[in-house]
């Protein structure tokens, strides 16, 4: 094997994915709905993978163990088995850095699988292509699909049970549209109940996880229109009504699953009086107390501005649309 460096950006909903599909077995990871998101500039995870004499993870320079060590050695083991290499795989000594919080809600799992990925397919010198390389991202996590391509991004449902074709695929590329997404971050430190446990009790508990499913394919018709016509106002409305629609169906799991915090509510009021004075913002949130608002170039730092005085608020980042991942390999 090679040493291999890779560097990709995470991606932001803006239809979102909540919930699972049964699958046979049950970490091909099959989402229960599709998903179109941005890819962002800046906020990214940068992983190495190498030959070493023992397996190990270290996440932000730190040793990591448990469950986040398991979940990339696992993933090592599903790279090592697409690439169809006779042999046990060789143990590897992984290294990332997220630039990003981790488990915040702010979509760490995406770059960093996206990132593991591809780094691990380069190392064991396996090159499917990015369709196949998404799929195999999609089984560490599942909005890591979507972070295999810069720009706007879409991840079909698919319907083989082998999950073959749950793949993304770009819609648009980076250069596209000059949106800007402001992270409005809220409460800091990791979330209370990570993503793929909070779809599991939402589809095992929230009577609105039907509902949710069944509307979803729509949204993703009407956003893909919206954005190949640059639509702002009508692509706003819809990623609102599927961060709003999705937020219901984890409140109404049993126990309630609840990301937001007072400061939450705050920043989505104040987004909407701010686009009754002209400025035009459409909130979505995921998995976490932050908020983030679309929003065109010319308005995002006066959006900023006036958001930073939101009590409760700790900080603004204002981020554009993000490149593909890049990968290096040495020898
Ligand atoms: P987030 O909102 O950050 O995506 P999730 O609950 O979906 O939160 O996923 C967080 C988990 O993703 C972490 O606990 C860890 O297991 C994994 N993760 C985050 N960053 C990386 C990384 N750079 N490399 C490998 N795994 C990572
Ligand atoms: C709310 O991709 O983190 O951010 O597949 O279990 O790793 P797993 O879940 P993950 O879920 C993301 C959920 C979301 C919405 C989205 O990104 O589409
Ligand atoms: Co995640």
């Amino acid at each position: 094997m090679k040493s291999a460096r890779a560097v990709a950006h995470t991606n932001i909903a803006l239809v979102k994915y909540w919930g699972k599909r049964e699958s046979s077995p049950a970490d091909l990871n099959l989402p229960a709905v599709g998903s179109l998101s941005l890819t962002l500039d800046r906020l990214r995870s940068e992983t190495t993978v190498a030959p070493a004499d023992q397996d190990s993870f270290h996440l932000n320079q730190e040793p990591a163990s448990g469950e986040v060590a398991a979940k990339v050695l696992r993933h090592l083991d599903r790279v090592w088995q697409a690439a169809g290499h006779a042999g046990a795989r060789p143990t590897c000594e992984v290294r990332s850095h997220n630039y990003l919080p981790t488990a915040a809600g702010l979509a760490s799992s995406a770059s960093g699988f996206a990132a593991l990925t591809l780094a691990a397919a380069a190392a064991f010198e396996y090159d499917p292509g990015r369709p196949a390389l998404s799929a195999l991202a999609r089984r560490g996590s599942g909005s890591a699909a979507r972070s295999l391509w810069g720009g706007f991004v879409r991840l079909d449902r698919g319907v083989l049970p082998d999950g073959s074709d749950c793949r993304a695929y770009p819609l648009q590329p980076q250069s596209f549209w000059d949106v800007r997404l402001l992270i409005v971050h809220t409460e800091k430190g990791p979330k209370a109940i990570g993503s793929t446990a909070g779809m599991q009790r939402s589809r095992d508990t929230s009577p609105y996880y039907g509902p949710w499913v069944d509307t979803s394919e729509a949204d993703l018709a009407a956003a893909e229109a919206a954005l190949a016509a640059r639509d702002l106002p009508v692509l706003g409305d819809i990623l609102e009504h599927s961060c709003f629609k999705m937020h219901a169906c984890m409140m109404a799991s049993r126990p309630p699953i609840v990301y937001w915090r007072g400061a939450t509510l705050d920043v989505i009021h104040a987004v909407w009086r701010l686009r009754a004075e002209g400025l035009r913002g459409y909130v979505t949130s995921d998995a976490g107390p932050h908020v983030k608002v679309l929003c065109a170039e010319d308005q995002a730092e006066e959006l900023a501005v006036r958001l930073r005085a939101v009590p409760g608020v700790h900080a603004v980042d204002v981020v554009g649309p993000g490149p593909d991942p890049t990968v290096e390999v040495s020898a």
